[in-house]
């Protein structure tokens, strides 16, 4: 009786954790829907090879369950000994053929499809007038964060990549200190970030991103990378061609200029301590030691990960280590100009003042 019910518990839990687990497809982070040519097609390869599995799997049963009653001994009577198969040609035929077959069926798909998507030939090539036909950007990425620079147009930014919709865009990937990998799971990617090499691919972006949740696709570090790999997020905005236009022009003109009073104060306690690190402007080809903060007001998340409310940048500031450890935003005390002493909560207010005033989006 125990026995049973015990049984009957793990069922349920299975079956309970099974309606949990398929509430997990949103939209701005499920392979389960795709939302770019190269997510589709590896989406298809993914039902391809499940709707392999479960036939095998179908006939298998079938056969499993036809033999224990056709052949029970109550049925066939106590003496009967079944038929000697052993060292049968056609059934070792049969058996072998099949497997062979069917890995055939998977794989002539899976490597058609896997060299399709390996195929930069196009990345880099100019019109007649020498402009790039295509968006190029380079992504490096470090403990624990993303770096997006597009040096055919001359800027850069970080946490927060921008790509301009229906047409491929074309990556090359590095890391700057240990093994990290990118992935865009609506989009594709789940590419190695290496520190020796450059790994090159392309993703298309179906639609703009503007409609989902929270406004932008959810990326993701896929290679566990240190003790904060877990919150190694990024997110991608994809714009229509005008507005991702508009967007790069902003992105050449920011200067990183506050406005306001407050945010002025903060400008200046973080030329004082924080610039040695963390540029403002989005213009330049290469980055910064942290992350390029030319667009901080227009993104998601603090750190990456934490909601994007003020509260939550002056406990980033205040404490890095207790947010994203083993992250290198030193503490606040070893600043420059800070000899030992914390941001006070007003400097806090001021360089929030600043911080979210940075944005090129209301230039757009
Ligand atoms: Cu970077 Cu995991």
């Amino acid at each position: 009786m125990m026995r049973g019910l015990k049984k009957w518990r793990l069922f349920g839990l299975a079956a309970a954790l099974m309606a949990f687990l398929a509430a997990c497809g949103e939209e701005q982070i499920s392979t389960l829907q795709p939302a770019g040519q190269v997510a589709e097609d590896q989406f298809d390869l993914l039902l391809l090879s499940t709707g392999v599995m479960v036939f095998v799997i179908i006939v298998v049963s079938i056969i499993y369950v036809l033999a224990i009653i056709k052949f029970r001994r109550k049925k066939v009577g106590e003496d009967v000994i079944p038929e000697q198969v052993e060292g049968s040609k056609r059934l070792e035929f049969i058996w072998t053929a099949i497997p062979i077959a069917i890995v055939l069926f998977l794989a002539v798909p899976t490597v058609a499809v896997t060299y399709q998507l390996a195929d930069v030939d196009d990345m880099g090539v100019v019109d007649a007038e020498g402009t790039p036909a295509s968006v190029t950007v380079d992504v490096t990425a470090k403990l624990y964060w993303w770096e997006f620079a597009y040096p055919d147009l001359g800027i850069v930014t970080a946490q927060e990549l921008v790509v301009p919709t229906d047409e491929p865009v074309y990556f090359n990937l590095t890391a700057a200190d240990v093994k990290h990998s990118f992935w865009v799971p609506s989009i594709g990617g789940k590419t190695d970030a290496n520190t020796d090499g450059v790994n090159t691919f392309y993703l298309t972006f179906d639609e703009e991103s503007a409609d989902l949740e929270d406004g932008v696709f959810y990326g993701k570090c896929a290679e566990l990378c240190g003790p904060s790999h877990a919150l190694m997020d990024f997110k991608v905005k994809a714009l229509d061609e005008a507005e991702f236009q508009a967007w790069v022009a902003a992105m050449q003109e920011s200067t990183g200029e506050a406005e306001g009073e407050l945010a002025q104060e903060g400008q200046e306690l973080f030329e004082q301590s924080c610039i040695a690190c963390h540029a403002t402007s989005g213009a330049g080809t290469t980055g910064g030691i942290a992350p390029n903060l030319a667009t901080f007001g227009d993104r998601n998340r603090i750190a990456g990960y934490l909601p994007h409310s003020e509260e939550n940048l002056k406990k980033w500031i205040s404490e890095p280590q207790e947010y994203k450890p083993g992250n290198l935003m030193p503490d606040p005390g070893s600043l420059p100009g800070r000899e030992g002493e914390a941001f006070s909560e007003e400097e806090l207010d001021a360089l929030a003042a600043y911080l979210f005033g940075l944005t090129v989006e209301d230039d757009m």
